[in-house]
């Protein structure tokens, strides 16, 4: 390679956090969406040259997680250590580049908490007093009468129990002047401006104060002033921020990281995040987070998908089982690519296939694999170096397409970056697709087979093929940040495994030459959606059954009229007599009495029962199908039959009801 790598400038310092989850149960895709966001943001800030803090964790106390210990009979110790386990265990699957975990059990995060509380008690901010409101469990918050929805909690919809006990108060009310102040002269401390407006509205109907001790159990912090409390569960997770750096005893990390650059939260969670924590951080006289971010929701659910085959089913959320399936990169390329931040999108496993095929097996992949083959096939594996002699001589439309394609390359950066620092990850990357596509299209015009037939042509050829291992250098820094093996797979390919990824080479075109390109397996390999939506289906209904969710909805034919139905003569039989058929292995034939008759039917179930087994069994019988010969021998009629029916499929029904032989079952 030519050219020197350019090592990146220190910039300064990037503190970023995702919420602190609860390890009430495992975490599902929703949940990865902040954190593969929180993730994509601190590696590009450290390709840019940050010294970047990356912090997450979990928030362990609570009644909710009580509640679910005892009902699981362990202790809610127990029962944390467990969940959050398997937590670390997704991250550490996912590749998550966190610098710190923080969980709210650790005695580094305890004392700490305990010592923000008496600051901000020592303030004279907290008194004791009487709580009467609702509570919301699963929340983990308080509401007034008057701010229920139709007596439910206003956030999560879900009810909310009366709570009535002697707590501490946190005085919210005197910071709500200095909260409008701030949302006001600084915009940018709340993002989107559609949370702003709806804080700005929230504090300006009246704050009151906010209880934060509870007495009613004890998994928590005790009150450092008084053990029978302990400390609300928010404040207590809110404190993560600073404990983690090591506020206010071990203050290395803190100085040279706080206030932090951007606490990243789930919409529903911004309230705690712009008016309890920057109240309580005014309260013990410390600087505010410079920014809050509050994302969308992906909603999640079955979505109706194809009408032929896939039986409607659940799609799957579970991200291990779609990392094993799809890979790590694809998964967090998804979910960077296909929302926008600050809104809800709906999240269905075909759109993600889709995404992925077009993406990425068809664009980036595609291009990978067409340059590496001719570098192969017209160079020997080498990347050439440029000449003059094979510089683009404008054809009749007057375009050069080596310039177009360098001008759109080493401007893709800034334009990535314009994206980043607005939190737009789909856009950052739809730059980096402009890109791709401006590569792929730049085979098409060129066509390197056709060159490759003149010898004439050949310093063209090098050229162009130098043109697209820069393009394809280049994008693989683009994409480091998003999906940082699929960059590493690429620069293997292109012969770069030796070099750094900096961020200033993703700004210099002329770099590569003398390279050795090396065939790998596909970056990303083609999926058949149909197939794998089958699949996806079937496993996402397992888990659910599993769950004992038993109301999942089936894909079925058109809904008919009674009257339809009613033309269904259905009977009960006996089956007198059931024997393999001649000439079908897969068919049994059945002599059935009804009454005063009996027939011979034949039916499609030797897979599922013995002959043997069937005869004495009481059976339905749709008696008015008209007759028809299966493999020369007469059916009349059809028998309901039933296996067992996890998945929905199976439609017949093994009828044990007595009834009279013959009689109409209607
Ligand atoms: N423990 C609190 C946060 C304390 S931070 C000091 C909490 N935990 S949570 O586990 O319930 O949620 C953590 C985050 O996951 C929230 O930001 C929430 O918005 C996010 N998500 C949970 N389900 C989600 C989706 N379906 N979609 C996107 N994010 C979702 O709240």
């Amino acid at each position: 390679m030519k050219g020197s790598i350019h090592m990146s400038e220190n910039k300064g310092t990037y503190y970023i956090s995702t919420p602190i989850y609860y390890p009430s149960s495992n975490l599902h895709i929703g949940h990865t969406y902040c954190t593969v966001m929180a993730d994509a943001m601190a590696r590009f800030k450290r390709l840019q040259g940050y010294d970047v803090m990356f912090l997450t964790g979990t928030d362990e106390h609570g009644q909710k997680i009580q509640t679910l210990a005892d009902k699981k009979g362990v202790t809610p110790q127990q029962y944390v250590d467990e969940v959050v386990a398997g937590i670390r265990d997704l991250w550490k699957t996912m590749e998550i580049s966190y610098d710190d975990f923080i969980r709210t059990t650790e005695d580094r995060h305890v004392k700490r908490v305990q010592e923000l509380f008496m600051r901000m008690y020592r303030k004279g901010d907290i008194y004791k007093g009487q709580y009467e409101g609702w509570y919301c469990t699963p929340c983990e918050s308080f509401w007034t009468e008057a701010q229920l929805n139709d007596g439910r909690c206003p956030d999560c919809g879900r009810p909310v129990t009366k709570a009535k006990e002697e707590a501490y108060f946190f005085r919210m009310s005197k910071y709500a002047d200095a909260l409008l102040k701030i949302f006001r002269e600084n915009p940018e401390f709340l993002e989107p401006e559609t949370r702003r407006n709806e804080m700005i509205s929230f504090v300006e109907q009246g704050l009151e104060d906010l209880c934060i001790s509870r007495s009613t159990f004890d998994w928590g912090i005790p009150v450092p002033v008084d053990e029978k409390h302990v400390i609300y569960v928010w404040l207590d997770a809110l404190s993560n921020y600073i404990t983690a750096l090591g506020w206010p005893d071990d203050p290395e990390k803190y100085e040279r990281y706080w206030p932090a650059d951007c606490h990243l939260v789930g919409k529903e969670i911004v309230r705690f995040h712009s008016l309890i924590w920057p109240a309580m951080l005014m309260s013990a006289d410390l600087p505010l987070p410079k920014q809050i971010r509050g994302h969308g929701w992906l909603l999640l659910g079955g979505e109706k998908v194809s009408k032929s085959k896939a039986a409607k089913g659940r799609d799957v959320i579970d991200p291990v089982v779609l990392i094993d399936r799809y890979g790590i990169d694809a998964l967090k390329y998804f979910l960077l690519r296909e929302y926008t931040f600050g809104q809800d999108g709906m999240f269905t496993n075909e759109v993600m296939l889709r995404r992925l095929n077009y993406d990425l097996a068809n664009d980036l992949g595609n291009l990978v694999s067409r340059t590496v083959s001719m570098i192969e096939k017209y160079n020997g594996g080498i990347v050439p170096d440029l000449t003059e002699a094979g510089k683009c001589v404008p054809g009749e439309d007057g375009i050069n397409y080596d310039e177009q394609l360098e001008e759109i390359a080493v401007g893709a950066a800034a334009r990535v970056e314009k994206q980043m620092n607005e939190f737009r990850f789909n856009l950052a990357l739809e730059e980096i697709w402009v890109l791709v596509r401006r590569a792929n299209k730049y085979i098409d015009e060129t066509m390197p087979w056709d060159l490759a037939k003149h010898e004439t042509q050949k310093a063209r050829l090098d050229n162009v093929l130098h043109n697209l291992a820069e393009a394809i250098r280049i994008i693989s820094i683009l994409i480091h940040p998003y999906m940082h093996t699929t960059s590493e797979a690429i620069r293997k390919q292109m012969g770069l495994w030796y070099a750094d990824v900096t961020w200033e080479d993703a700004q210099v075109f002329e770099m590569m030459c003398g390279e050795q390109v090396k065939k790998g397996k596909a970056i990303f390999p083609r999926l058949d959606i149909e197939k794998e939506l089958g699949e996806l289906y079937a496993l996402g209904a397992k888990a659910a059954a599993e769950k004992g969710d038993t109301d999942i909805p089936l894909e079925l034919k058109d809904e008919i009229e009674y009257d339809d139905f009613d033309k269904l003569d259905l009977r009960v039989g006996t089956i007198i007599e059931a024997e393999k058929h001649p000439k079908a292995d897969k068919l049994l034939v059945f002599q059935v009495k009804m009454g005063t008759e009996k027939r011979q039917i034949i039916s499609g179930v030797s897979e599922y029962f013995k002959p043997e087994d069937c005869v004495g069994k009481k059976v339905v019988v749709v008696a008015n199908l008209k007759p028809r010969k299966l493999r020369g021998l007469e059916s009349k009629g059809m028998i309901l039959f039933a296996d067992h029916d996890v998945d929905g499929k199976t439609r017949y029904e093994f009828v044990t009801t007595v009834a009279e032989d013959g009689n109409s079952v209607e």
